[in-house]
């Protein structure tokens, strides 16, 4: 079996509205148990699963857990980015959607564990059906005693506020998503300081992905020595994929990591229909590589995709056939960035006029070699120089293609007319 069911194992056996039904199957078990713990042993158990964040970026959870549990503060906040904003993601909806008390378990769990007094569920404000089932999970759990005061007379105090964007990609981003919850526009901060020293209302902050927390309470369950011997040595544990685009079977799909990019496709997506032929793949979302057909036998592992200057933690997988044209989604994916920019730094808000310009010029066919200089040092300016990860991830697409199809490139630059 190529899909191994962790986090989804749920999806359908509960109905996601009853608290009931998710505690008849082991539901809340691991909170139980973990309030039994030391809370530097719940730290220690998240450090031997090596899990990583799953929100993109993939960066070591215990570490950020360390950080705030060391913190001394009075007040320490816990944050789950559901924000998914990105084109080509939506496993978070799926796990919300399906199963919202995992996420829920794994953030109370992490409170404990670190001292925090006060959680927050950031959701996008077009995910209408998700924010409905939380708030309604949220109360359920607080009505059942996991979340408020004393929970489970441990005589630990935490609860959870759900708070909804109002659909800007980019505060999905940390410090945007921090900006937005203390009511100001969603624009990310300088750094340092980290969220752990300095968050939320300036105090320390833990943010994770919706799928990083629904891994807390199964570590918890097997230990972290079990978990990571799921997966690879680098990513342990099971990724959960949004596979959509040119495949028979687009949906969300749970693997180990390890597993191929083809596997998934093939195997779990069906293949390319009606006998067309694949042509290209971008991995991670919009702000991801594109790569050819001949990659494909690539696995899906942190490390491998740091390779090609990609953060894949979220584990989007967007399939193009034969009959797609590469400037033309270049174009759609450089409006979309260009749209999303919050204008705070010159390199994003004015590179992506810029790029916009130059990738239309490929389009119609009226390029220069000195449009492809500049295209390529724009693109590689924007990826340097940009103050958050929007500008600094939005030309990687371009910067791959410019590696990997660069005779499509050349097909369409005009010599004889040359600037
Ligand atoms: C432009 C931009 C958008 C992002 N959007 C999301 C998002 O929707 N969800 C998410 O979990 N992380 C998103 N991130 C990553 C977050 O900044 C942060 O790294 C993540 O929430 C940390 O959680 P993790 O360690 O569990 O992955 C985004 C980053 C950038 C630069
Ligand atoms: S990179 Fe773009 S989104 Fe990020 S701060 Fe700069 S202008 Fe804003």
């Amino acid at each position: 079996m190529l899909e191994k069911k962790v986090l989804s194992k749920r999806f359908g056996l509960v109905n996601p509205l009853s608290i009931k039904d998710y505690i008849e199957h082991d539901g809340y078990k691991n909170l139980r148990k973990a309030l039994q713990m030391e809370k530097i042993t719940i730290i220690d158990e998240v450090e031997k699963s090596k899990l990583r964040g799953r929100g993109g970026a993939g960066f070591p959870v215990h570490i950020k857990m360390m950080g705030l549990a060391k913190e001394a503060s009075e007040v320490k906040y816990i944050i789950n980015n559901a924000d998914e904003g990105e084109p080509g993601n939506f496993k978070d909806r799926a796990l919300l959607e399906n199963d919202p008390h995992q996420t829920i378990e794994g953030m109370i769990i992490s409170a404990y564990a670190t001292g925090a007094s006060k959680g927050y569920i950031y959701i996008r404000g077009e995910y209408n059906r998700a924010i409905s089932i939380v708030k309604w999970a949220v109360d359920q759990a607080r009505d059942m005693g996991f979340l408020g005061e004393n929970i489970l007379d441990s005589g630990f105090d935490f609860d959870i506020e759900v708070r909804t964007g109002a659909g800007a990609y980019v505060v999905g981003e940390e410090f945007a998503l921090l900006e937005s919850i203390e009511g100001k526009s969603g624009r990310t901060r300088v750094k340092p300081p980290f969220p752990t020293e300095k968050g939320l209302f300036g105090k320390p902050t833990l943010i994770n992905n919706v799928e990083t927390f629904c891994n807390i309470p199964v570590i918890i369950e097997s230990g972290g020595k079990a978990y990571a011997k799921i997966g690879t040595a680098s990513s342990t544990g099971t990724k959960l994929i949004s596979l959509s685009g040119n495949v028979k079977n687009p949906g969300v799909y749970e693997v180990p990591f390890g597993v191929t990019l083809r596997d998934v496709i093939d195997i779990l997506g069906g293949g390319v229909p009606e006998s067309r032929k694949l042509k290209m793949v971008q991995l991670g979302g919009a702000c991801g590589p594109i790569i050819p057909e001949f990659m494909l036998d690539m696995k899906i592992d942190y490390d491998r995709f740091e390779e090609f200057e990609s953060k894949t933690g979220a584990g989007a997988i967007i399939v193009m056939d034969d009959r797609h044209n590469l400037f033309e989604i270049l174009l759609r994916i450089v409006e979309f960035f260009g749209h999303e920019s919050c204008g705070k730094c010159t390199p994003c808000r004015e590179g992506h006029v810029q790029l916009e310009r130059l990738v239309k010029r490929f389009l119609h066919k009226e390029s220069t070699p000195k449009d492809l200089l500049s295209l390529e040092s724009l693109a590689r300016v924007m990826h340097q120089t940009s103050l958050c990860g929007l500008g600094q991830s939005s030309p990687i697409s371009l910067i791959s293609t410019l590696g990997y199809f660069r005779d499509e490139y050349h097909d369409r630059i005009e010599f004889s007319g040359g600037e």
